[in-house]
């Protein structure tokens, strides 16, 4: 084709389209995109700086939406795409795209309105809750905690006691905050405590573990036996839910230590964190369990070479790790590395042979966290091999990296970002052979 009638034809199918297409309903085709992919984040409470839960809300911004939707940089979703499939990947499709750009494009009009669905997601907010029903159990710390503006993090845990009526099958949880704003991430072991001689409130409440009475902390260990449970929370992560017949037990009686990570806030201001529980009547035939790899967890001494992220290198590390337990069936993968990580890649190799991938994040991002869900049971049979790959930017050319110029940065234990951490969490059951043809039903 000459220059000129391809021109000719751009200009065709362009002027074709434009009158063939349809400026897309707000409420029909935008408002979903932006209620299922964005207001995770993007609402009162949770991590973005304003909501879009509205027309309105998102009527003011469609000169910034355009930009952000169509460089990828919203919604934030980091793990390669042709390395595996995750069934909580809020990433737009292409047609997507195309319905929010023809309908910025057309003048954004507001069409007939429909407030359903925004207001089932104000009452939910309103509840204090993102789960579609009011929580049975509402755990809180006992006094909100001032997070001082004076520009530092801060690792805090807290205790929060609990005895209820009687133990109870979950059938969510979900972290909850006044200000998630100032929550960079935070992780919840939850306890059980049945002997009665064990005190469950002749302990602090609170131990700042950046402060000098750090080792108080010490004080908790009587409460740390055993665990039932152990979760977290990152921006965007919203309730935790389990398949049907799956889930795990909340003890009648114990405590929840939580650990909350404070960015840098520039003012003072109250942070008030805790737990909603959700229970369901129907039994749970299935446990589900939490196995952490690497720093902080199993393996951690195995990390080769020791983690150890020498001044202006760029380092590579791995971990391996047998399954030597029954085969099991993974829920989801969670990887973390703090501002120094690059790339993180798991998988696991069985004798037969085969590869089975876990999660790949090419181009990690110390901002854009998630705990990544899979579609379907997978199998980690017994005696697979589990393999961490991860590896770290200590240089200049990193705008992430906390120190300049670059200091030595190892994996400390206290969890601090200005250190780092390779680690990776698995969330599974023990296999049934029916697995093979189930999809889970996330929430
Ligand atoms: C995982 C949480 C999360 C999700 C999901 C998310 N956002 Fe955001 N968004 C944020 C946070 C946090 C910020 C502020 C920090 C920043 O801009 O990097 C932000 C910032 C923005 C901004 C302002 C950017 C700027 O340059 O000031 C826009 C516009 C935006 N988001 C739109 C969207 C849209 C549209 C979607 C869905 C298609 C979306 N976001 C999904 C967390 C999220």
């Amino acid at each position: 084709m000459s220059s000129r009638s391809s021109l000719l034809f751009l200009l065709l199918f362009l002027s074709g389209n434009a009158m063939s297409q349809k400026v897309p309903d707000f409420y029909k085709d935008v408002q979903p995109i932006i209620h299922a992919n964005c207001v995770p984040c993007h609402r009162a409470g949770e991590a973005a700086p304003f909501p879009l839960v509205s027309y309105e809300d998102v009527h003011k911004r469609t000169k910034f939406i355009k930009k952000v939707v169509s460089s990828r940089y919203m919604p934030p979703w980091k793990a390669d795409q042709h390395y595996n499939e995750f069934a909580n990947d809020r990433s737009l499709t292409e047609s997507e795209i195309g319905t929010l750009m023809a309908w910025i494009d057309g003048g954004a009009p507001k069409g007939k309105v429909d407030l359903k669905a925004e207001n089932a997601i104000r009452a939910r907010v309103d509840a204090g809750t993102a789960y579609k029903r009011k929580p049975d159990l509402t755990l809180r710390m006992k006094d909100a905690f001032v997070v001082k503006g004076d520009g530092t993090e801060r690792f805090v845990m807290f205790k929060i006691p609990f005895d209820i009526a009687s133990e109870a099958n979950v059938e969510a949880i979900e972290f909850t905050s006044n200000n998630k704003k100032l929550v960079h991430h935070a992780n919840f072991a939850i306890h059980p405590v049945s002997d009665p001689a064990i005190d469950l409130h002749d302990t602090g409440t609170v131990v700042d573990l950046s402060g000098p009475d750090a080792d108080r902390y010490y004080e908790w260990v009587k409460y740390k036996k055993d665990m039932t449970y152990y979760g977290g929370w990152i921006p965007g992560a919203t309730v935790e839910t389990y398949p049907i017949d799956m889930g795990w037990v909340m003890p009648k009686r114990g405590v929840i230590l939580l650990t909350v990570h404070f960015g840098p806030s520039s003012l003072d201001a109250e942070s008030l964190n805790g737990i909603n529980v959700f229970f369901k009547d129907s039994p749970i035939k299935r446990k589900v369990k939490v196995i952490s790899l690497g720093s902080g967890g199993i393996g951690e001494k195995d990390i080769s070479p020791p983690l150890m992220i020498f001044a202006n290198e760029v380092m590579s590390f791995r971990l391996r790790i047998a399954n030597n337990q029954p085969d099991v069936s993974l829920l989801y993968a969670w990887p973390h590395m703090h501002q120094l990580g690059k790339e993180f890649k798991a998988y696991a190799t069985t004798a037969a042979g085969d590869t089975i991938r876990l999660v790949h994040i090419p181009a990690w991002d110390f901002r854009w966290q998630e705990i990544y869900k899979y579609k379907k049971p997978l199998l980690l049979p017994k005696g697979a091999v589990v393999h961490i790959e991860a590896s770290y930017d200590n240089t200049t050319a990193n705008p992430m990296n906390p120190h300049s110029p670059p200091e030595l940065v190892m994996s400390t234990g206290n969890m601090r970002s200005d250190q780092e951490m390779m680690t990776l969490m698995l969330m599974y059951v023990e296999r049934d052979p029916d697995d093979d043809n189930l999809v889970f039903q996330w929430q």
